[in-house]
C-alpha cells in the first residue's frame, strides 16, 4: 500500500494548519519575544504598538486567567515573561491584530524595559555554577575504577556535538475559537494533542474537558512539535478565550528559529579502556547537555543519552554520568534519537580514537564487541532478539567490508588531491518511551451501516506514515479492503489521554490498540455471522471481504454482514486499550526493563574529500536495517532514507551558532545549511535484514522513525579517515558537525599536540 497522503501532498491538496478555513472576524496573532537572553524585565512600553492600525489588544501574563505555567517535566517555564526573560525570543507579550501584517507590524513597537543579568551559553560553565534542571543521574555496571587496572590501552578525550534546527516545513501555529459552554477549541500542529489540551487548560483555569484539540496533519515535526507546540496553542487558546473570539497564530520562519529549541548539543569527557586483543573493558562517560533556559524535556533525553551512552557493544565496566545544564537559550527539545544520537557519537568518538592510536581499523575494535544475546545493558535489561552481529556480518558480506577499505586504500594511493574515508556506522536503539506510563494508547473504531469504517487513535501524522499504517493494520484486521477505511483527524474528544506522538513508538502503541478494537469487532461479527447462518464460530473468518466457514465462502460478505449485525442490533463501534507488557525501571536503581525490543542495523559510509578545498561528498552509504516484518516497505524504506540524510545533515552542514549574548546567529537558511537533494549520497543501499520482528512489535513491524537518523554518525567518520589518509598526523577534534571549514584547518591547520602511541600496557592517552 502507497503512502495515503502522496497523492494530496503533491496535489497541494493536503490539509494543513494554515488550510483551515478561518472564521468570519478571526484575529491574527504576532508574538514579541524577549531581546536579551537574561535580564530582570521591569517594565514594558506598549502605549506605541496599541495605537497601531488595526490592533484589538496586547496580552500580556497579566491577562492570564490560571496558572502562568507551561512546564511539562519541571514546571519551570511560564506561557508569557514575568519577572525576568531567560533567553532570547522568549515570548513576552502577544499582539492582536485584524490582519497578520498589522499584529507583525506592531510587535516591532513594543519596548521592553530590562535590567540586563549574566548570561550563560556553555554547559561546562552552567555546571560548574551548579546550574542544573536536574540533579545528575549516573548509570553504573561493574566496577570501572578496578577494571582499569586490567587494561592494555587506555584512552581519554573529550566529544562534541552542535544543536540541530528542526526544520519543519511547517512552522509553529495554532488556530483556537471559543466553544459553547465557556470552552476553546484549538487546531494545532503538534505531536501531542494532549500536552496541548492539558496546558491550556492550566492556563486558561479550566478543566480540560472544556479545552478540544484537533490535528489534521504536521508538515513534519521531527520531536520540534513533542512539547514547543504548547505554546502556540496556549497563546492562541489564551486570545481566543479572553477575547472570545477565533485567534491565529502561525510564526513566520524567522520567529520559529530563533524563539523555540532545537537538538540539544553536548560536550563530553570520556575514557575508555581496551584489553591487549581490542575487547572493551572499561568506559567512564560525562555528558553535559545544553539543555536551555528551561527544562522542556531535557531531563528525558539526558535519560535517553544514558541508555544508548554504549550503543550496540557491551562493556562489562561502565559508569555514565549526565548534568542537564541550564544555559540561556531557548530550551533545547526532542529531536529524532532523543538523546540517543549524543551518546552514541561519543563512543564512536572514543573508539575511533583508540583505533587511530593503536593503528587498527576503527571496524576492528566495533566488530569484536557487538552486544550478544544474555549480556546485559548498563541499565538493567538482558539483552535477547540481539541482531547486531547478523546485521554487521550481513553488512560485511553484502558490502565486501575488507575489499571496500582495499579499494579506499588504492585509491588514495593513487590520488593526490582528493582522499577518501570509509566508516562503519552500527546502530543498536531502544524502543518505547523512557517514562514505562506513557507507553499505552486507545483506538476508537466505528463500522458505519455501509460498511464503511472510522478510526480515531491519538497518533499524530506528521509524515511518517503512521495513518497509512493504522489503515493498513485495521483492514488486515478486519479482512476488508483498505479503500473502507478512514483515519480520522487525531482529536482529544474521541482519543484521550495520548502520549505524543514519538519515540518512534507510535504504530506500535496506536497500531496495537487499533488491531485490538477490530478484532473484538471481528470477533462479535463472526459470533453474529454463526447465530445467522446456523454455523460453527470457530473456524469463521472474513477475507477480502468475503466470510468463509472453514475455509469456503459462507452465504454473506462484508457489507450484508455488518448491515445484518446492525439491525439485530450488534454494538458496530470498539474502543480499545493497549499497554506495552513487562516495562518498568527503577531510577532509585537506574535499572529495570524499559524498552519493548530494541532496533538494530548496520550502516556502511564512504566519504571523499578534497584536500586543495576541504569539501567533501558523502558518495555511498550502505546499510542493512533490522526492519522486522515490514508492511509498509516504501513508508519504511522512506524513514531510513529521510532519517539518514538528516543525519549526515547534522554531522556535516548544520551549524547552529549563538553569540556570547545567546543571539542565534544562524538565523536563516542563508547562514544555516541543510541537506537537500543533492546531498543525498549518490549510492544509497538499504537492504532488509531477515527477522522474524519482535511480537511487541506492530503485526511484526519495528519501530523505524528515529533509528536510522544515527547511520549518519557514520559521516564524521569517513570524513575523518579521509583528512588522516591525507594527514595521517591530524587529529581533528572529535566536534561535529565536520564542517568544510574544520576540514581544511584539519588537512593544512596546526596539528594539535600528538599523544605518545599507547604501545606499554596501561599506557594512559589524553587527547586535547
Ligand atoms: N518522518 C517525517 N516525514 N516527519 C517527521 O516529523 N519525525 C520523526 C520520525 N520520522 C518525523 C518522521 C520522529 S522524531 C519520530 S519520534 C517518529 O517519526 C514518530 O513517528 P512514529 O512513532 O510513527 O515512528
Ligand atoms: N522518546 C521520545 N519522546 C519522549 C520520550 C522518549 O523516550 N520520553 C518522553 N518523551
Ligand atoms: Mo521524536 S524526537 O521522539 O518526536
Amino acid at each position: 500500500m502507497h503512502n495515503l497522503d502522496a497523492a494530496g501532498h503533491v496535489r497541494g491538496e493536503s490539509q494543513y494548519l494554515d488550510d483551515i478555513p478561518t472564521q468570519r472576524g478571526t484575529l491574527h496573532a504576532a508574538v514579541y519575544g524577549s531581546p536579551l537572553a537574561h535580564g530582570v524585565l521591569d517594565g514594558l512600553n506598549l502605549a506605541a504598538a496599541r495605537r497601531a492600525p488595526g490592533v484589538v489588544r496586547i496580552l500580556t501574563a497579566e491577562d492570564i486567567p490560571g496558572e502562568n505555567q507551561i512546564g511539562g517535566i519541571v514546571p519551570d517555564e511560564p506561557l508569557l515573561a514575568e519577572g525576568h526573560v531567560h533567553f532570547q525570543g522568549q515570548p513576552v507579550a502577544l499582539v492582536l491584530a485584524e490582519t497578520e501584517a498589522q499584529a507583525r507590524a506592531a510587535v516591532k513597537l513594543i519596548e521592553a524595559d530590562i535590567t540586563p543579568l549574566p548570561v550563560i551559553t556553555d554547559p561546562r560553565v552552567a555546571a560548574a555554577q551548579n546550574e542544573l534542571i536536574v540533579p545528575p543521574r549516573t548509570f553504573r555496571l561493574g566496577d570501572p575504577a578496578a577494571a582499569w587496572a586490567e587494561c592494555a590501552h587506555i584512552i581519554e578525550g573529550t566529544a562534541e556535538n552542535g544543536g540541530q534546527e528542526h526544520l519543519y516545513i511547517e512552522t509553529q501555529g495554532a488556530y483556537a475559537y471559543p466553544t459553547d459552554g465557556g470552552g476553546v477549541r484549538v487546531h494545532s500542529s503538534t505531536q501531542g494533542p494532549t500536552a496541548v489540551q492539558r496546558h491550556t487548560a492550566r492556563v486558561l483555569g479550566l478543566g480540560m474537558h472544556k479545552v478540544e484539540v484537533d490535528v489534521v496533519r504536521l508538515g513534519g515535526g521531527f520531536g520540534g512539535k513533542e512539547d514547543q507546540a504548547t505554546t502556540w496553542g496556549a497563546l492562541a487558546a489564551l486570545a481566543a478565550h479572553v477575547l472570545r473570539k477565533p485567534v491565529k497564530l502561525v510564526l513566520p520562519r524567522h520567529d520559529d528559529l530563533r524563539m523555540t529549541g532545537k537538538r540539544h548539543p553536548y560536550s563530553s569527557d570520556f575514557r575508555l579502556g581496551l584489553s591487549a586483543d581490542l575487547k572493551l573493558l572499561a568506559y567512564e562517560v560525562t555528558f553535559y547537555q545544553n539543555a536551555g533556559a528551561a527544562a522542556d524535556l531535557s531531563p528525558a533525553v539526558l535519560e535517553r543519552t544514558l541508555f544508548h551512552a554504549c550503543n550496540t557493544y557491551f562493556v562489562p565496566n561502565v559508569r555514565a554520568t549526565a548534568y542537564s545544564c541550564r544555559t540561556n537559550l531557548p530550551p533545547n527539545t526532542a529531536f529524532r534519537g532523543f538523546g540517543g544520537p549524543q551518546g552514541m557519537f561519543v563512543i564512536e568518538s572514543a573508539i575511533a580514537q583508540a583505533a587511530e592510536q593503536l593503528g587498527v581499523p576503527a571496524y576492528e575494535i566495533q566488530r569484536r564487541n557487538l552486544l550478544q544475546d544474555g549480556q546485559v545493558f548498563p541499565y538493567g535489561q538482558r539483552v535477547d532478539d540481539c541482531n547486531a552481529t547478523q546485521s554487521w556480518q550481513t553488512a560485511e558480506e553484502k558490502f565486501g567490508l575488507e575489499g571496500w577499505q582495499r579499494e579506499v586504500d588504492a585509491f588514495n594511493a593513487e590520488n593526490h588531491t582528493r582522499k577518501r574515508g570509509l566508516a562503519v556506522m552500527p546502530i543498536c536503539f531502544g524502543i518505547s518511551f523512557t517514562k514505562t506510563a506513557m507507553n499505552q494508547a486507545r483506538a476508537l473504531v466505528h463500522i458505519y451501516t455501509d460498511g464503511s469504517v472510522g478510526i480515531s487513535t491519538g497518533a499524530v501524522e506528521m509524515g511518517q506514515g503512521v495513518n497509512t499504517k493504522m489503515i493498513q493494520v485495521a483492514a488486515r484486521t478486519l479482512g476488508i479492503s483498505a479503500k473502507r477505511v478512514r483515519i480520522e483527524a487525531t482529536n482529544t474528544t474521541r482519543v484521550a489521554n495520548t502520549s505524543p506522538s514519538a519515540a518512534s513508538a507510535t504504530a506500535d502503541l496506536n497500531g496495537k490498540a487499533v488491531e485490538l478494537a477490530c478484532r473484538e469487532l471481528r470477533a462479535r461479527l463472526m459470533r453474529h455471522a454463526a447465530d445467522e447462518l446456523k454455523l460453527e464460530y470457530e473456524g469463521l473468518e472474513i477475507r477480502d471481504e468475503q466470510v468463509l466457514a472453514a475455509g469456503k465462502p459462507a452465504e454473506t460478505d462484508w457489507e450484508k454482514l455488518v448491515s445484518s449485525a446492525y439491525w439485530k442490533r450488534v454494538s458496530l463501534t470498539e474502543n480499545a486499550h493497549y499497554a506495552t507488557p513487562d516495562l518498568w525501571f527503577d531510577q532509585t536503581q537506574e535499572k529495570g526493563h524499559p524498552f519493548a525490543y530494541h532496533v538494530y542495523g548496520t550502516a556502511l559510509v564512504q566519504a571523499t574529500v578534497d584536500v586543495l578545498r576541504g569539501t567533501y561528498d558523502l558518495d555511498a552509504v550502505r546499510l542493512v536495517h533490522d526492519f522486522g516484518q515490514s508492511f509498509t516497505p516504501g513508508i519504511d524504506r522512506g524513514q531510513i532514507e529521510g532519517g539518514l540524510v538528516q543525519g549526515l545533515g547534522w554531522m556535516t552542514m548544520e551549524e547552529l551558532l549563538y553569540n556570547e549574548d545567546g543571539r542565534l546567529l544562524s538565523n536563516a537558511l542563508s547562514t544555516y545549511k541543510v541537506p537537500d537533494i543533492y546531498s543525498v549520497p549518490p549510492v544509497l543501499d538499504v537492504e532488509f535484514l531477515e527477522t522474524p520482528g519482535h511480537p511487541n512489535a506492530i503485526l511484526r513491524a519495528k519501530a523505524v522513525g528515529e533509528p536510522p537518523l544515527m547511520y549518519g554518525l557514520g559521516a564524521y567518520f569517513a570524513i575523518r579517515n579521509a583528512v588522516r589518509a591525507f594527514r595521517p598526523a591530524a587529529r581533528p577534534a572529535f566536534s561535529a558537525p565536520i564542517t568544510p571549514e574544520k576540514v581544511l584547518l584539519a588537512l593544512h591547520g596546526p596539528l594539535l599536540p600528538q599523544p605518545p602511541a599507547p604501545a606499554a600496557a596501561a599506557a594512559t592517552v589524553t587527547a586535547q
